[in-house]
């Protein structure tokens, strides 16, 4: 009902609920706390909308984005042979899969938003949940996100003014990410059945994209067809194999090359609890993304190599727009650069629908200032009705056009979706490109490999915790062997960077602290007022 739905009462105190924050104490069994109740009652997880469909879209959407028009350069460079890059596209993929599948297991048996926060408090105790979060609020989370927008500004300035785009000031181009990113979040903000529609559209989008990519492919290799110049020959008279690399450092730069491209296959994870069936539709979602997500950049690859030279492959970064370019002309390499920026702009779409996500849980937790983990604008103790009667008539039309009449206008966690466009935005404005996206790589696959470690001790610890999906325990080894190996070589080849990770997790132990000890005070303090809120709430009701 309406009214349990704006029921925010044990949402201004989600800490000092009895439940606390809902962790069990370290080894403590899992199976004893209520997943229902460990997070104070949330509010977002009532309003379970996602359905199987927006799931599917949400994980495509997100991962499908700037990577696979962008990265094959990389991975050919340094695989070395065609060959030898497909088969560094296919160990990605399924390392991905691995990862989603494990996620799957994790996010059935803990059904809860916050994906890897709440299995690394729940496996680990709640200082590691707490350090990921630390990591990927402030960096993780926006940089990647930044990332993506600064991309697609530039793809979007491509198709814009064509071939002059080289020249283009590095302004210009952050700028319509920005503009990209405020779009994107206004609309989030203001419903999550607009951010879900958007990505239902862009799925399509990208795969017709990436099959019509592969159609063209296909009908150059056996036609000869290119408005531009012979045909390319290097697929014939190379051998695929020629030149592949037998440098391990090589292959581990490949990898994460490609990883990019298939990275937010955890995405999913942050909104289990919004899913109206998250146990059946979780791994079902991971186990029909993954393949096609997988197939379809394989496609994509053949048909690069079949259209483009392999050292114009090496040594361009926009693949995509090349392609274009060589089979069509000018203005092949337009319609390529819109793709590429539409299709970022989903993959930014879906980001910031699960990043909001995220930083909400972390509001709920304590590990931020409780307004991050409220819903929707206005005053929280208002009973819903009033808000819709005094909401203008323009507000109403919009509720109502976007399917969110019955519960309101920006019921979505607003105040976490702005702090992570801000987030966002500064990176835009000031981050480094190179640097964020190695950060990203080494501490973003130190907390994977964490979690799904955190799932075979789970399942020594506890054997009998209900798991609605289990994956084969091959999966979990596997994507644990293969991270570490990618770690140990990034230890090596950017021992810097490496210590510049380690030095901002470390940063984040005394910021748990500090927090921690406030929420606790807070909640001792609960019987004498517990705070200015709960005081005006009594007053108010
Ligand atoms: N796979 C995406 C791409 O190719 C990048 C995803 C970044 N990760 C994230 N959680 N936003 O552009």
């Amino acid at each position: 009902s309406v009214s349990s739905v704006f029921d925010f009462s044990s949402n201004i105190f989600p800490l000092s609920s009895s439940t606390g924050n809902g962790y069990a104490p370290i080894g403590a069994p899992i199976s004893s706390t209520n997943p229902q109740t460990a997070l104070g009652g949330a509010t977002l997880e009532k309003n379970k909308t996602l359905t199987y469909m927006n799931g599917l879209s949400l994980i495509v959407g997100l991962i499908i984005g700037s990577g696979i028009f962008s990265s094959p350069s990389q991975v050919n460079s340094n695989a070395g042979s065609p060959g030898a890059s497909l088969i560094v596209w296919a160990i990605a993929g399924i390392l991905a899969w691995t990862g989603g599948a494990s996620y799957a297991e994790l996010g059935g048996a803990i059904p809860l938003n916050g994906g890897a926060q709440v299995y690394l408090s729940k496996i680990f105790g709640e200082i590691w949940g707490f350090l990921f979060t630390w990591c990927a609020v402030v960096v993780l989370k926006p940089g990647s996100t930044a990332i993506i927008a600064i991309i697609m500004g530039e793809y979007l300035v491509r198709a814009g003014i064509g071939a002059d785009a080289e020249n283009v000031s590095a302004w210009i181009n952050k700028s319509v990410a920005l503009i990209g990113l405020i779009l994107v979040t206004f609309l989030n903000c203001v419903s999550t059945r607009l951010g879900t529609k958007m990505g239902d559209m862009f799925m399509f989008l990208k795969f017709v994209a990436l099959l019509g990519i592969t159609v063209v492919g296909i009908v150059v290799a056996i036609t000869g067809f290119s408005t531009t110049g012979p045909a390319n020959q290097d697929w014939r008279t190379k051998g695929w194999f020629e030149g592949t690399s037998t440098s391990a450092s090589s292959w581990a730069v490949a990898l994460y090359a490609g990883l990019w491209a298939f990275d937010g296959w955890d995405n999913t994870n942050y909104v289990v609890g919004e899913f109206r069936n998250p146990t059946r539709d979780l791994p079902r979602v991971i186990h029909t993304a993954m393949p096609l997500v997988i197939l379809s950049y394989i496609l994509a690859n053949i048909a690069y190599f079949f259209v483009l030279p392999l050292k114009t492959i090496n040594s361009t970064n926009t693949v995509a727009v090349m392609f274009g370019s060589k089979v069509f002309g000018p203005i092949g390499s337009l319609i390529l650069a819109l793709i590429v920026s539409l299709s970022c702009f989903g993959a930014l779409n879906a980001t910031t629908f699960t990043s909001g996500r995220l930083v909400y849980v972390a509001g709920k937790e304590g590990y931020l200032p409780s307004v991050f983990g409220k819903i929707g604008i206005g005053s929280m103790t208002e009973p819903h009705a009033t808000t819709l009667r005094t909401r203008n008539w323009a507000s109403k039309r919009m509720a109502r056009m976007f399917g969110d009449e019955e519960t309101g206008l920006f019921f979505t966690p607003v105040y976490a979706m702005v702090l992570n466009a801000l987030l966002t935005a500064l990176y835009i404005l000031v981050g480094e490109f190179g640097t964020l996206v190695t950060f990203y790589g080494v501490a973003g696959y130190t907390f994977y490999f964490m979690t799904v470690l955190g799932l075979i001790i789970l399942r020594v610890r506890e054997p009998n915790l209900e798991r609605p999906y289990r994956t084969w325990i091959t999966t979990p080894i596997i994507f644990c062997c293969v991270s570490l190996f990618l770690l140990s070589r990034a230890v090596f080849a950017e021992p810097v960077q490496t210590l510049i990770v380690v030095a901002f997790v470390a940063a984040g132990v005394p910021v748990y602290y500090w927090r921690i000890w406030g929420r606790d005070k807070g909640s001792k303090r609960e019987g004498s007022g517990g705070g200015g809120w709960k005081f005006w709430r009594r007053i108010r009701s």
